[in-house]
């Protein structure tokens, strides 16, 4: 993964980190926390790619539940207990529901939804002949999400009808302590925990992301490594040859003159997920109504995903011609191996000719090249994150970058990345009015 300051023209990378105030004091705490390979701190996820003991235990777990007669792994959990997993796994396999062979699939019940509820536990769970041909995983990281729990009792309830020991296919991935893992405990359900230090947002890293993607055949070593990696980057006390200080601080830069929508324009169609993951880690960590003074702020960065080229043909002209508020990331894999030429015997060749003898690398790195040259013609702010590969190890890397960069533009807009008061109260108020 390489993160590129390539728009010369609106900002000076060495102006922002000279702006970002207070950042190496905090970037040398982050490392304390490093350090101490504990789970104690708010920053304690930085602590997961390198903890070895938390995938032996997520393998240990799917080695007992998995065997080769698995089709389905359906993860039930809403934001931070599913986005991870689903960005991932989009990156690796999205277009595997096109693939009609390929198994096991995982598939995402997040939002309570009756028409995509009844097509799993009346269509597909009667297409299943054997109970080991499915694996449940119900994720939260409080215990107490009314959308997760409500799903996981429709959906067990179904499957119970068919199997009695269904319970033996269920695994519950929560905070340790809650009252999910002490009902899964009870029921003799298997359940993994979660650092309480490592909020929902962060926590793709843990058991959360490991266990249905180790489930489903994903290298989870490689996507620690990938993470690990980075984060000696990210760590690193000289600001300037830390991707994830210089990212934020330009990220904080922006914010200052007015940038208070920040794009992830992914490149390859199947990152989008990875851009909606993104999305929630700026969306909650930032967008606070108060400072870590208890200063009443309403700050916030609205955080939108656009895939190119799709959209270019949607808000392309938005993004070049209207308001300056806006400062994008570019995302995208640089990897050539995958191609296809555009044939030489074409059908309409006296039509687009330039593309001639060209293969569809060609034709997407112009449209890029051409977006960021707009860009800068307009005077529009951006930045770029090359991965080398959409592989386990570079979206490990990418996740881990971005988690890291959360934390320090949390420092530098002075308010608290960890929490989420607001999402709390909405949930609350949920329970209030469904106990009248
Ligand atoms: O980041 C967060 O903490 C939230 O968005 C949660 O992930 C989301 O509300 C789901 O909560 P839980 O995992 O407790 O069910």
């Amino acid at each position: 993964m390489r993160l590129r300051f390539d728009d010369a023209k609106t900002y000076d990378l060495h102006e922002a980190l000279r702006s970002a105030e207070g950042l190496a004091e905090y970037v040398s705490e982050v490392n304390n926390v490093a350090d101490s390979g504990s789970y104690d701190a708010p920053e304690a996820s930085v602590n997961l790619a390198v903890d070895a003991e938390l995938r032996n235990r997520v393998k240990a777990v799917v080695a007992k539940k998995v065997t080769s007669e698995l089709k389905y792994i359906f993860v039930i959990g809403i934001g931070g207990s599913n986005l991870g997993t689903k960005a991932v796994y989009d990156a690796l396999y999205g277009y595997r529901d096109l693939e009609p062979e390929t198994r096991p699939r995982l598939v995402f019940l997040d939002t309570t939804n009756v028409t995509i509820l009844r097509f799993y536990t009346e269509s597909i769970l009667s297409t299943l002949s054997n109970v080991n041909e499915l694996l449940i995983v119900s994720i939260s990281k409080s215990g107490g999400t009314t959308e997760t729990i409500v799903n996981t009792e429709i959906f067990v309830a179904a499957a119970k009808k068919r199997w009695k020991t269904i319970l033996e296919r269920l695994v519950v991935i929560t905070d340790d302590g809650s009252a999910f893992a002490q009902a899964a405990y009870e029921q003799h359900v298997t359940y993994l925990t979660i650092p309480k230090q490592v909020g929902g947002r962060y926590s793709v890293l843990s058991a959360v992301g490991l266990f249905p993607l180790c489930a489903l055949g994903v290298d989870i070593d490689a996507l620690h490594q990938g993470a690990s990696d980075i984060r000696s980057y990210c760590l690193n006390d000289d600001l300037a040859h830390n991707p994830a200080a210089q990212s934020a601080a330009v990220v904080a830069y922006h914010h200052q003159s007015g940038k208070i929508i920040s794009d992830t324009f992914v490149f390859n169609s199947e990152l989008e997920s990875l851009g909606k993951w993104y999305r929630q880690l700026l969306g909650e960590s930032i967008g606070k109504e108060h400072d870590v003074d208890g200063n009443q702020v309403f700050t916030g960065i609205t955080p939108t995903v656009s895939v190119g080229s799709t959209d270019l043909h949607s808000v392309g002209q938005l993004y070049l011609g209207g308001p300056k508020d806006k400062l994008t990331t570019f995302v995208y894999s640089t990897d050539e191996s995958q191609k296809l030429l555009v044939p030489n015997e074409r059908t309409f060749s006296s039509v687009v000719e330039m593309v001639n003898g060209k293969t569809t690398n060609d034709v997407m790195s112009a449209i890029l090249e051409g977006v960021k040259i707009a860009h800068n013609k307009q005077q529009v702010p951006f930045m770029s994150v090359e991965l080398a590969s959409i592989t386990p190890y570079e979206i490990g890397a990418f996740m881990q970058f971005k988690m890291m960069e959360m934390m320090y533009l949390g420092k530098l807009l002075n308010v608290n990345p960890f929490d989420q008061p607001n999402v709390e109260s909405y949930k609350l108020e949920t329970k209030r009015i469904l106990e009248k």
